[in-house]
């Protein structure tokens, strides 16, 4: 029977203590992995700085993505409407056959138990966790549990206590665009900025290249970094000499490889939480992940909602039939940006200065007689773009 935890909150933002709890419940209880649920809140409680739903969501995304037994839903987010504890667990129950839950609570709310809308059925249906608070009552805790355990209720506190950390104090830090001190994990952090969450960033002058060049500097190893800012400098060359648009060019130079760095079990979790589906090709090929998976975390996670930014990253490896101009200034860009040493750069980069198109022409030439040469699979993308810059060669000269 697999054994899963079951945390809920509005995380408001996910912070650091709330990691903490999920990490060490995980740990002392030897549960598979812990589902964070951000719960709906109704329009009545929505205070003034609240972050809306969808951002809550990716904050959580982001805080759960370094830790493989940490997953994310969106059940209670998408069914809207309040949702009672009771029925997210019957829901999950029949999601997950064969799963024993562990309900987590927070320290506050752990003591309140016996007042919940059906009480004994949430009871029946899972372990009752929680951790202290430092500077809590730990032995209120502990008495709470006891008098529930002499009911058969399973009962579980932990021995030690997390750091308290406080969500209104994280607001009012960000509202004042004061740094938070590892209050929230990283990357929540840089979320909070680029979106300008809780009241900040209107002394944040930063550009939001500037904000992705910081986030680029926390997912990327160094070769990584500096080739992402390689490709942006060649994609808005070449944007410019070619006519497409110079700065949504370099951004998704800048963006293309986000993920390539990411380990690809989180990779396939990112698919996985959106409901996307690999064909059995792209299973075979862990090394076109990194566009999918880009394109999904750029548009889900960091908000980003240029379709041509977006589409130019997820076909910048395989690239397909009738590329956009912007597709085309990024897939060549990959070859020649300046960071690039293979052996037939030069050439790509004579050519590239010819056209696009036979640029093109050229990479996928050399993407597919190398993949031909390892005994790996082609990507029916890549063949339909061979074909397409084939064809399209052929009709301009018998024009
Ligand atoms: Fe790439
Ligand atoms: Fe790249």
């Amino acid at each position: 029977m697999r054994k899963m935890g079951l945390f809920g909150g509005t995380f408001d933002p996910i912070h650091s203590g709330h990691i903490e709890m999920a990490l060490c419940l995980a740990e002392a209880l030897a549960l598979d992995s812990v589902m964070l649920m951000p719960t709906f809140v109704p329009p009545h409680k929505i205070r003034e700085q609240m972050a809306p739903s969808e951002h809550r969501l990716a904050m959580c995304r982001l805080a759960a993505q370094p830790h493989a037994n940490l997953t994310v839903s969106d059940l209670e987010l998408t069914r809207q409407g309040a949702s009672f504890t009771v029925d997210t667990l019957e829901a999950l129950q029949r999601l997950y056959p064969d799963t024993q839950w562990y309900l987590f609570t927070g320290a506050d709310m752990f003591c309140t138990l016996r007042t919940w809308y059906r009480f004994a059925d949430i009871a029946h249906m899972a372990v009752l966790c929680t951790v202290p608070r430092e500077g809590t009552d730990t032995a209120a805790l502990l008495s709470y549990a006891a008098a529930l355990e002499t009911d058969g209720i399973r009962c579980y506190v932990h021995p030690k206590p997390v750091q308290t950390v406080s969500s209104t104090q994280i607001r009012t830090l960000a509202a004042a665009d004061q740094p938070l001190n590892g209050l929230v994990p990283e990357a929540v952090e840089q979320y909070i900025r680029l979106h300008g969450l809780y009241g900040g960033g209107e002394s944040d002058c930063r550009t939001r290249n500037e904000q992705f060049i910081a986030i680029l500097r926390t997912r990327l190893g160094e070769y990584r970094f500096h080739h992402s800012l390689c490709v942006a400098e060649e994609a808005a060359r070449l944007a410019e000499k070619y006519g497409a648009d110079r700065e949504k060019a370099y951004t998704a130079g800048l963006l293309h490889d986000i993920l390539k760095d990411t380990d690809g079990k989180s990779q396939l979790q990112i698919l996985a939480d959106f409901g996307i589906l690999l064909s059995e090709v792209e299973q075979s090929s862990p090394a076109l992940w990194h566009a999918r998976t880009g394109e999904v975390f750029l548009r889900h996670i960091l908000g980003v909602a240029d379709e041509d930014i977006l589409q130019a990253v997820r076909y910048h490896t395989t690239g397909r039939a009738g590329m956009s101009l912007l597709e085309r200034v990024l897939f060549v860009a990959d070859f020649t940006s300046a960071d690039r040493t293979y052996e037939d750069v030069e050439e790509m980069r004579r050519l590239a200065d010819l056209s696009l198109e036979a640029a093109m022409c050229y990479g996928i030439d050399y993407t597919i007689r190398d993949l031909l040469d390892k005994g790996r699979t082609v990507h029916p993308d890549t063949v339909a773009a061979y074909n397409d810059i084939v064809l399209s060669e052929e009709r301009r000269a018998n024009e």
